[in-house]
């Protein structure tokens, strides 16, 4: 039974469309283009998200679904849709029971199986390495490689195969050199690891860094020569982690540290850098900028706002995933190990693509998602900054559709840093149908180039990613 038959449903918005599991995989061949598709957009954009299976056990938060990816390839002139759920282990092991076996967020977990409290998803991020794309996961998971054709999952990477270590949702690909890099954190010590996995997929570093305690980093930076990952204080409570509860708490009294490691260096050399108390899901870029780095990052100072009684028992889920973050400029000076940081605009915005090319060096053009002000996490539009001057231009999905994480994609011979394409899986809530409008990064209010016609609808979810053609 679907997750989304059930009554539970009915209570609650993340099991109902636009944001409710569809059924099964799917896969069609040349969809209907309305407008041109460009002859030089090759490759495969994909979307990772929650899509519940079995019924829950318990209440369901958005997060726990299995992770399902929904991608469409372009190529020769035309584009195929395929969404297949990421097979992770703990989803293999559901599958031979025939259902739920692990207990969500939202409930008791001291009953789960295999020692684990929380069902490994793979649903949250893609990132694209050694020709694979990997599903990863935001409490730190075990990567799962998937065919960026057939989606087909391959198992974990052969770094990651019997390692003591998980993969948080959000490593990076360094554009440069191939590099994977990558965190892992958790309830037990250590409280972090850091690690670096060459273009051909060898683990080449792993060293563990020091914190006061167990923490909950979304997201890293990287620039050419360093990493930087974050203790924000957002944490456990430590009196429920001792009792094997997971109550989470803002700590608005503690700054925000940000650890600045050269790329292959010990965890012992890490210089942290204090700035004001926030909290930071994802960041935008950063780089080097002679003896400061310079980053960029969706920032809220406001990560746990109090719940509103009237979304009754899901209350706190609901007031959660109200993301309120706007986007803020940090500059850590290697020379003297100060902060300076101020907030670049105050639209509400989140989920932000670059040109992957470019990440961990100067870039100027970053497109995000506008939240919108809506009772669930829903996305209106997409904003495009210009990073030094902090304007912006935002093009809205219309009335009732909303948008995904998008991607850049250079357009051939691109003349200038935004000329190319951006795409968003755009979902309308008015007829439950969904579609990728392809969108000009330079003329960016103006209508779609092109809207690729979907057979079905794809459900909100999380991060996207950008598979050339040659990678697939
Ligand atoms: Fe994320």
């Amino acid at each position: 039974m679907s997750a989304a038959t059930t009554g539970a449903a009915a209570a609650n918005p993340y099991l109902r469309p636009p944001f409710g599991p569809v059924q099964g995989e799917a896969e069609a061949r040349d969809l209907r283009v309305i407008g041109e598709l460009p002859r030089d957009l090759r490759g495969v954009y994909a979307r990772n998200g929650p899509n519940a299976r079995f019924q829950a056990t318990g209440a369901y938060h958005w997060f726990d679904g299995d992770g399902m990816v929904h991608a469409v390839s372009f190529r020769d002139g035309r584009a195929d849709y395929r969404a297949r759920y990421v097979q992770s282990d703990h989803f293999r092991a559901e599958t031979e029971a025939g259902r739920a076996l692990w207990t969500g967020l939202l409930e008791p977990v001291h009953t789960n199986p295999r020692g684990a409290p929380y069902k490994d998803t793979a649903n949250t991020d893609l990132v694209v390495h050694d020709g694979r794309m990997l599903a990863l996961w935001y409490i730190s998971g075990v990567p799962v490689a998937l065919d960026p054709d057939t989606l087909e999952s391959l198992g974990p990477p052969g770094w990651a195969r019997d390692q003591p270590f998980r993969v948080s949702a959000h490593a990076k690909v360094c554009p440069g050199t191939g590099e994977l890099l990558f965190f892992d954190y958790g309830p037990r010590p250590p409280w972090m690891r850091y690690g670096v996995v060459s273009r051909g997929g060898r683990l080449t570093h792993l060293t563990e860094v020091a914190l006061p305690g167990p923490r909950l980093p979304h997201d890293m930076a990287f620039t050419e020569r360093y990493s930087v990952l974050m203790d924000l204080p957002v944490f456990h409570r430590a009196d429920a982690l001792a009792a094997g509860r997971w109550l989470i708490d803002y700590h608005p009294d503690l700054p925000a540290r940000f650890g600045v490691l050269p790329r292959h260096s010990a965890g012992s050399e890490i210089r942290w850098f204090e700035a004001e108390p926030c909290y930071i899901y994802h960041v935008v870029n950063a780089w080097e900028d002679g003896d400061a780095i310079e980053m960029l990052a969706c920032r809220t100072t406001s990560p746990l706002p109090a719940p509103d009684p009237a979304d009754g028992p899901l209350a706190r889920m609901m007031a959660n995933l109200r993301l309120k973050a706007r986007l803020h400029r940090y500059r850590f000076d290697l020379r003297t190990g100060q902060t300076t940081e101020a907030p670049v605009d105050d639209l509400v915005t989140e989920f932000p693509a670059i040109d992957q090319g470019r990440a961990g060096r100067p870039t100027r053009h970053a497109w995000l998602v506008s939240v919108a002000d809506t009772p669930t996490l829903c996305f209106d539009g997409l904003v495009k900054y210009d990073l030094e001057t902090g304007r912006s231009l935002t093009h809205r999905f219309g009335e009732g559709r909303f948008g995904s994480e998008a991607v850049f994609v250079p357009r051939e011979g691109a003349r200038a840093e935004d000329d190319g394409y951006v795409l968003s899986f755009v979902t309308d809530a008015r007829d439950d149908t969904s579609a990728v409008v392809v969108l000009d990064g330079q003329d960016f209010e103006a209508p779609p180039l092109c809207t690729v016609e979907l057979p079905r609808r794809v459900p909100l979810g999380f991060h996207a990613c950008w598979a050339p053609a040659e990678t697939a």
